[in-house]
């Protein structure tokens, strides 16, 4: 029902159904269009459409006038006729009409003309922004979302519960925005990075399967998928193993994505691992080829001094791309490579005789060359790359730039969505300390089959967190917590965190464990960056109603401000000058 007390229809309701009929609209001035010496066309809009209006050309109205027009629907004469339009086969004529409130001319036309706006002039007038009809879309289509993760959630008899805004700092790895408190000067709260301590206590506190919209805040450098603030699905659940997590939070990730008019097809699941060794990075784009391809043993007897005696060597094929990269580009290629940590990168073009064309290409056997065309699938013109080095770089650099040369925009179709497990338990070795860093955070499971190896070989434990991918995009991540203390401890001696510490800042958070603490597990995945892909869009500030710009300023309000000096006082805080 969209008809108020003051309204019978929206502006893009009326139809050929309709001619004959009263009807009152409300809504802005669209445009207005002189017709002929005694008539006037105007264009109102509301977030539905636009209806035409004929009206006395005495009626002066301008750009965003808000008014009220009662009148008559009306076949438009056949030349008038818009099939563009959904509301073009009529308009209202016998107007009558009120001017509800005047408006300064808008800063920049509502339309979507204003795309080529500068995005900080929409930021400041972002109210004026959200009357196009790309931002109503994009806000429309993020409630439609979140109502159906909702409705997904609570058919899975998940249970909402609210948890503070007002927290102790939590080890998620963000900077966190603090908050000074007035009663106890000189302590603070901190805002939550995610719910995470909070809603493994729900599970001793045997909610069995929470979830909630929640929004998350840190304090980190801003970006095309980042914001200060933005929302996540977070989920936990009671007795469950990893797949029962990704069946639930799948069935809410799919719902969206339908809830979006996408059919998403199924979540594919593969291992880090697998994940590194065919596409090198943790968040594989799998809507194209060029995989990176196993290459070691090819060169085992090798002549070729850069690949003799390599731990890792790999290849990928740039199919069809030999045309595509000159000198220029492909030096700028192997600087890109060398800065990703790597010796060199050999680029070979192949010929129309099937031979290559590479500066190194003399010291490829015939024998080698047979096998690298083979395993690579390799056609003339195609353009192939091979990095030898320790595995881990081997990929990283390969799945790079097999990104950068054909990675297609996150937004476009066909959507691949994808679980990432096993990812491993600790990445590389904090500098400071010697001691392993946690993958995830230092409350996560690590793989049944590799517990023995913790302390003798931690690099290769394997942990059961686990992370959504879309199109190359982190969605989320979750895992599987250590529920025993014992193991706990055994986890934060790994990492140098001794019990006295651990009590000082987990305490809170470790002794309800002593209290029966069910095995749980669960997930988070970040709703601005689906629904950013779902929209079509590269930036999750077109999907948010007011967002912060890239510096954390919000150009409406003009967050963030100095406060008086009477405020800071009672905080007891002194604001020291800026440094020089
Ligand atoms: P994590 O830190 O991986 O996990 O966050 C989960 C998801 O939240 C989204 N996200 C963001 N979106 C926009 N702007 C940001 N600054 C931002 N930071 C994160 C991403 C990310 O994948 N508590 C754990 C989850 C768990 O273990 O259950 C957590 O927060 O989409
Ligand atoms: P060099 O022998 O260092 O002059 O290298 C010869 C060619 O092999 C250059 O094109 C380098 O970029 C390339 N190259 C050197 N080391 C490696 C490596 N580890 N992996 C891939 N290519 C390499």
């Amino acid at each position: 029902m969209s008809s108020t007390t003051m309204r019978s229809h929206q502006c893009g309701e009326l139809r050929a159904e309709h001619i004959g009929q009263q009807v009152t609209l409300t809504g802005w001035v669209a445009t207005r269009r002189e017709h002929g010496e005694k008539l006037a066309f105007v264009d109102l809009r509301d977030h539905t459409g636009v209806t035409q209006c004929v009206v006395d050309n005495t009626v002066d109205v301008r750009a965003e006038w808000v008014l009220r027009v009662t009148g008559v629907v009306a076949a438009r004469p056949a030349e008038s006729v818009n099939d563009r339009l959904p509301t073009g086969a009529v308009e209202l004529q016998d107007c009558a009409v009120e001017v509800l409130n005047v408006a300064e001319p808008p800063p920049f036309p509502v339309s979507e003309r204003a795309d080529q706006v500068a995005e900080n002039t929409r930021l400041q007038h972002r109210y004026i922004d959200i009357r196009r009809e790309r931002m109503q879309r994009n806000l429309r289509l993020r409630a439609s979302v979140n109502s159906a993760i909702r409705r997904a959630m609570e058919e899975q008899g998940f249970v909402e519960v609210e948890t503070p805004m007002l927290v102790p700092s939590t080890p998620e790895g963000a900077r966190e925005f603090i908050v000074p408190s007035r009663q106890q000067p000189g302590s603070f709260y901190a805002l939550p990075q995610s719910p995470q301590l909070f809603k493994q206590l729900l599970m001793v506190a045997g909610i069995d399967r929470y979830y909630q919209i929640a929004r998350c805040l840190r304090d980190e450098d801003l970006r095309a998928d980042r914001q200060y603030e933005f929302m996540q699905l977070d989920a936990e659940m009671s007795f469950v193993t990893q797949d029962d997590v990704h069946t639930a939070i799948g069935a809410a990730v799919l719902a969206a994505a339908r809830a979006a008019g996408q059919d998403p097809g199924e979540i594919v699941k593969i291992t880090w691992q697998e994940a590194m060794n065919r596409f090198g990075v943790d968040k594989p784009d799998m809507r194209f080829g060029s995989e990176l391809v196993e290459l070691t043993d090819v060169f085992a007897a090798t002549e070729f001094k850069a690949f003799a005696g390599a731990p890792s060597i790999k290849g990928i094929n740039a199919v069809g791309q030999a045309d595509q990269y000159g000198r220029n580009k492909l030096d700028q290629m192997t600087d890109r490579a060398k800065q990703m940590g790597a010796k060199g990168l050999v680029w070979l073009r192949v010929a129309g005789d099937g031979t290559f064309e590479s500066p190194v290409a003399k010291f490829i056997s015939d024998d080698e060359r047979a096998q690298l065309t083979a395993r690579l699938a390799a056609e003339p013109g195609d353009l192939l790359l091979i990095v030898a080095d320790q595995w881990a770089t081997t990929c990283e650099v390969l799945g790079q730039l097999r990104n950068d040369i054909a990675r297609p925009p996150v937004h476009e179709g066909p959507y691949r969505y994808l679980w990432v497990i096993d990812f491993p338990m600790f990445v590389g070795v904090d500098e400071a300390t010697g001691r392993p860093k946690p993958g995830h955070h230092p409350f996560t499971q690590p793989h049944p089959d590799d517990v023995h190896l913790l302390e003798t070989d931690p690099m290769n434990v394997r942990s059961q967190a686990y992370d959504l991918v879309l199109n190359g995009w982190e969605l989320g991540s979750g895992s599987i917590r250590i529920h025993q203390p014992e193991l706990q401890a055994r986890i934060f001696a790994l990492l140098g965190i001794g019990e006295e510490e651990a009590q000082r800042k987990f305490g809170f958070f470790l002794n309800p464990f002593k209290f029966g603490a069910p095995p749980h597990g669960g997930f988070a995945f970040g709703i601005d960056r689906l629904v950013a892909i779902l929209a079509g869009e590269e930036n999750i500030r077109e999907v948010i109603a007011f967002p912060k710009t890239q510096s954390g300023a919000d150009l409406m309000t003009n967050a963030p401000t100095p406060v008086a000096a009477k405020q800071l006082d009672e905080l007891g805080i002194r604001v020291l000058p800026p440094k020089a």
